[in-house]
């Protein structure tokens, strides 16, 4: 039995347990900011004359948080979680995972005390300074040898298809990183970008449009064809269509960066270019939600009374709804209505609320019993009221920016007989007023979940006690 022991895996779930935490930590913190700027919105004076309070700078440290900080910690813990299970082997390096937690957590502080003290390069999801681009560099080379090493490790021959996508998204998001981030230092906390004017914009927007490709989406892919499949007990609908649908999105997604500088000076070629891969992508994308969905063919019924595969199957629904959205604001004349409106807002809502909201949230709760050593979340009505606060909160949500996005594009553009515009620009920022007021009702009921669920998160890890699972040795090499 001695000897068995000794030829057993034990994963280091110590890290994902970590990475777990600060993901609905860090949701909390993100959300609430969210919510804040959303009040501002509505009631400027909310900023209360203080500087490190305004919009402009509170409004990077939401992006910030809940895409790196909530979204990011997310990534790494499932990351981690998975890739053990699927190559039944430790992770190739406990002490550069501790370096990733310690050194993604320095990021997200260093982020969120620089933000709000006005130091930014200017550039949307891009913001931080060069120091800690420098540290974000670190911790992603370290992420990538953690990751890359236990896969080259394995005890299993085959590469889960999960993996494909983790994998493609730590090689991407580093490309991205070095090359949009490229800076002259002008002082400790001050630099000038490597490139200008149009060109400048081009390489922003290609960062910017894959940052929600690998960072939103293929990662979070990743995460659904696993915890998808565990939750609903089904093996994937069709795996040769997740081969398909990994290779199909990753290669469309780098060309499809333009449609965000649609009528700008960028050459009207490379515009139409990104419109076109912009129409292509909702081909893969809808493979990858139909794969995800039918998984539960023949378990249709869990649905009923599972709330953590509600979670995960709704997640589904809107990433197929944001997904059919983009390809059409990217055509030229539609976008020429939504873009500048909150129509934009409206769509990245229903991708981050909907898809990696939820899809984040329903692995969690399967991940976080599992770490504690419990069978499941301390409370399973918690998790149901969870569901529908942040589902119909993101229904208000984006269904007020929606229509506040598409007025204020009708009035914009409404001219009288003799050519003078019909409305002023205030006009239009009065009538959008109460959907201000309704985006704010909708942020706080989502928010409230989020709430619900650091709660239940709190009361399983004290009920239970940290596990790092142990499989045999015949498990592990077989
Ligand atoms: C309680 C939940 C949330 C609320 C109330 C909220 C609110 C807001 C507000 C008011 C803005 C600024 C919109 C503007 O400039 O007109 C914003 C922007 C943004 N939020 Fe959220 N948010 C929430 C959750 C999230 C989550 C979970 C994510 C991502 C996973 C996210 C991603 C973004 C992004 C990417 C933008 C920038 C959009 C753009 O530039 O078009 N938000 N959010
Ligand atoms: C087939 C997939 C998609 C396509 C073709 C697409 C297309 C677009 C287009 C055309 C815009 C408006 C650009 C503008 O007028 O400025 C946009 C904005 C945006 N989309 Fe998508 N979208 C897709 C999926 C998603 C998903 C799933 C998410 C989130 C998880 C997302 C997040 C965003 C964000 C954050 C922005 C705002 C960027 C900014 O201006 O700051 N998109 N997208």
């Amino acid at each position: 039995m001695a000897f068995a022991n000794q030829q057993a895996t034990v994963y280091n779930d110590t890290v994902v347990r970590q990475f777990a935490i600060m993901t609905v930590v860090w949701g909390v913190v993100g959300m609430l900011v969210g919510v804040i700027i959303a009040a501002q919105l509505a009631w400027p004076e909310l900023n209360l004359g203080i500087p490190w309070l305004t919009y402009g700078r509170l409004r990077p440290l939401h992006t910030n948080a809940v895409i790196f900080a909530f979204g990011g910690s997310a990534l790494f813990a499932t990351v981690y979680y998975v890739v053990q299970r699927t190559c039944q082997v430790r992770l190739f390096s406990d002490k550069l995972a501790s370096f990733t937690f310690w050194g993604w957590q320095l990021v997200i502080v260093a982020a969120a005390v620089s933000l709000p003290l006005g130091f930014t390069q200017g550039k949307e999801y891009a913001e931080l300074e060069w120091p800690i681009d420098i540290l974000i560099t670190l911790v992603w080379v370290a992420y990538a040898v953690v990751f890359f090493g236990t896969v080259g490790t394995r005890k299993v021959k085959h590469i889960y298809v999960a993996n494909w996508f983790f994998g493609a998204f730590i090689l991407a998001v580093a490309i991205l990183h070095l090359v949009n981030s490229a800076a002259i230092p002008a002082g400790p906390m001050k630099s000038y970008s490597a490139y200008a004017g149009v060109q400048d914009a081009m390489i922003q927007w290609w960062y910017g449009h894959n940052a929600v490709g690998f960072f939103l989406t293929a990662a979070f892919l990743g995460m659904m064809y696993y915890f998808i499949p565990k939750q609903a007990g089904r093996p994937v609908y069709s795996y040769r269509l997740s081969i398909v649908h990994f290779w199909a999105l990753i290669f469309t997604y780098m060309w499809a960066g333009p449609h965000h500088l649609h009528y700008t000076a960028l050459p009207d070629w490379t515009q139409s270019v990104g419109m076109v891969f912009s129409l292509i992508l909702l081909a893969p994308s809808w493979g990858g939600m139909i794969n995800g969905i039918m998984t539960l063919s023949g378990a249709w019924h869990k649905l009923r009374d599972d709330p953590i595969l509600r979670f995960l199957i709704v997640s589904l629904s809107f990433y197929g709804m944001s997904t059919f959205e983009g390809p059409m604001m990217s055509i030229k004349t539609v976008n020429a209505l939504s873009h500048y409106t909150d129509w934009t807002v409206g769509h990245v809502h229903s991708g981050a609320l909907g898809w990696v909201g939820l899809v984040t949230m329903g692995s969690m709760y399967y991940l976080i019993p599992k770490l504690f050593g419990q069978k499941q979340m301390y409370s399973v009505k918690a998790i149901e009221v969870h569901f529908w606060t942040a589902t119909i909160g993101i229904v208000i949500y984006i269904a007020a920016m929606w229509i506040a996005g598409v007025m204020q594009g009708l009035m914009w553009r409404a001219i009288n007989a003799d050519g003078t515009l019909t409305y002023t620009f205030v006009e239009s920022v009065k009538a959008t007023y109460p959907f201000y007021v309704l985006r704010l009702l909708g942020g706080l009921l989502y928010l409230s979940g989020m709430l619900i669920m650091l709660w239940n998160t709190l009361k399983t890890a004290t009920a239970g006690r940290a596990v790092d699972i142990t499989i045999p040795a015949a498990v592990a090499h077989a």
